[in-house]
């Protein structure tokens, strides 16, 4: 049977570890080393989904576009967005701000896909101890909720770690489960 292909996004600031979340959900490595992306890099994955809510499994081709990180001096190029099923939004629980910009990166990816389907991944988990984790995951979801057109696209939210893989696969599944709703 023939793949469905569906293109994703992965949006948030510069060094948040988008890459490396890709690298690790695809090629199952990671890397301390930063090699910033510039402009945009696009890897493919097949993987095997359940419909929501029912049994059938269906393959899927996820086209991941790996966007160069936003930074003060340069946004995404709403272009890049154009035609995405649905994004990863990253921000980095080291870096309070890259929480605070998650609503902007949200906010500007349902500007081009009104219907897109959004997971929010807070990333560097390993780096970060659990009450810390869990006191900046309420923060996430409070400044997400004080935006509407954020707050309604947000399927869910999850700490992970491009380092030692916890919920890497699960984000991209739960996406690729989503976008072919
Ligand atoms: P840009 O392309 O500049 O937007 O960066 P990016 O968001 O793609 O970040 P990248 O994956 O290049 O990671 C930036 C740095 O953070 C690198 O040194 C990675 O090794 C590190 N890093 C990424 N994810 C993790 C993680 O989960 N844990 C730890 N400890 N380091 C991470």
């Amino acid at each position: 049977m023939a793949a469905i292909s569906k293109k994703m996004c992965m949006i948030g600031d510069f060094g948040v570890g988008k890459t490396s979340l890709i690298r690790r959900f695809i090629e199952r490595e990671f890397s301390d080393q930063y090699l910033s992306t510039v402009g945009v890099k696009i890897s493919r994955k097949t993987v095997e989904v359940e419909r929501v809510n029912t049994t059938e499994i269906v393959t899927v081709q996820l086209l991941i576009w790996d966007l160069e990180g936003h930074t003060k001096f340069k946004a995404i190029a709403p272009s890049y967005l154009q035609g995405a099923s649905g994004a990863l939004v990253v921000a980095d629980l080291t870096r309070q701000e890259t929480l605070e910009r998650l609503p902007e990166h949200i906010k500007l990816f349902s500007s081009v896909n009104a219907k897109g389907s959004v997971i929010v991944a807070l990333n560097k988990s390993d780096l970060v101890e659990e009450d810390k984790i869990a006191k900046l995951n309420d923060l996430s979801k409070e400044v997400i909720d004080s935006l509407p057109t954020a707050k309604e696209r947000v399927l869910a939210t999850y700490s992970t770690s491009a380092k030692t893989g916890v919920h890497v696969d699960e984000i991209f599944h739960e996406l690729a489960a989503r976008m072919i709703r």
